[in-house]
């Protein structure tokens, strides 16, 4: 091996444990800080977990923000999802052993961390035979894809789903899952210089049609209907603009969900639309 090779594994091995840790809330650049953090031997239910990959979600990001529902007890490490390899059991853990690999259960397990000290309780083992990337991002968006397009509607082959921010992690789910299912998906996303690649990627995912939400406000769109039934299910991540114009080609009856807010604006639902199921 090369020497200096050797020195990088050699360091990565003895390396103390660090996270990254915020002690007030704020904007994520201004308070987080790589600190060196305590992971002591585990006793009775406990697991030592070295992290392989935490990815950063929106959510995360207001959470360090001060301004979502669940806000941990400060100090925290910041990070809800994840998965890690179990370095060390305590005597009694009975369901997970060294080796496994184990994402969060819930959220609050602070990820953003190299190794970490948690109660067997708060571990999922996971197969240890898919992608380091699949694992760390299994537990909060594929599921939300999968409720989302099962609580609100029964959906069949054949129906339709529109969705906007099509490309973000949860739309990306959205695609696939109903894909697989025979759901026709109408995907909105925003304009881009490189709008082309981006359709051609979410095609590949199983996107039936790949719109700009310019394309969503020409009259053209009622084209679209003549060969596929009006959407019973909108799924709105973004807010303002985008979710009143998706909202007129929601088919009558049909539900319309929010989950996210990105634009950071209300929600305004045109008068035609009222006695549409709304659910947030
Ligand atoms: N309720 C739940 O249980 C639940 C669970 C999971 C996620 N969520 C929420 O779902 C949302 C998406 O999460 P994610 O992890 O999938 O996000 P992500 O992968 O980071 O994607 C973010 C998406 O938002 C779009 N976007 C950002 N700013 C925008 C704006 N101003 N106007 C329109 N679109 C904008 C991005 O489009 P561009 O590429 O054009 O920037 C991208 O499609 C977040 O609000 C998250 O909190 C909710």
């Amino acid at each position: 091996m090369w020497p200096a090779l050797r020195l990088v594994r050699r360091q990565l091995s003895t390396a103390a444990p660090r996270g990254l840790v915020y002690e007030k809330h704020g904007e994520p650049s201004q308070v987080l800080r790589l600190k060196n953090i305590e992971v002591p031997s585990p006793t009775n239910y406990e697991v030592r977990v070295k992290m392989l990959a935490a990815p950063i979600n929106p959510s995360d990001l207001n959470m360090v923000q001060g301004t979502y529902a669940l806000l941990p007890q400060l100090p925290a490490v910041g990070g809800n999802e994840g998965v890690g390899v179990v370095a060390e059991v305590a005597n009694h853990v009975s369901s997970v052993r060294p080796g496994d690999w184990v994402i969060p259960a819930d959220a609050g397990l602070g990820t953003w961390c190299t190794e970490g000290l948690f109660s067997e309780e708060a571990l999922v083992r996971v197969p240890s035979d898919i992608s380091v990337v699949g694992a760390a991002t299994l537990s909060v968006n594929p599921c939300t894809a999968y409720r989302l397009l099962s609580d609100y509607e029964t959906l069949r082959p054949g129906d339709t789903v529109i969705q906007n921010a099509s490309n973000s992690s949860v739309g990306q789910a959205v695609i696939q899952i109903a894909a697989s299912l025979g759901i026709t998906t109408i995907n909105v996303v925003r304009d881009r210089p490189n709008l082309q690649s981006l359709v051609e990627r979410l095609r590949d995912l199983g996107a039936d049609h790949v719109i700009t939400e310019e394309q969503l406000r020409k009259p053209e769109m009622k084209d679209l209907f003549k060969n596929y039934p009006r959407p019973r299910l909108a799924l709105n991540c973004v807010g303002g603009k985008s979710t009143t114009e998706m909202l007129r080609h929601l088919d009558y009856g049909g539900t319309m969900v929010t989950y996210g807010g990105m634009a950071k604006q209300p929600v305004t639902i045109p008068v035609v639309s009222i006695g549409y199921s709304i659910n947030e």
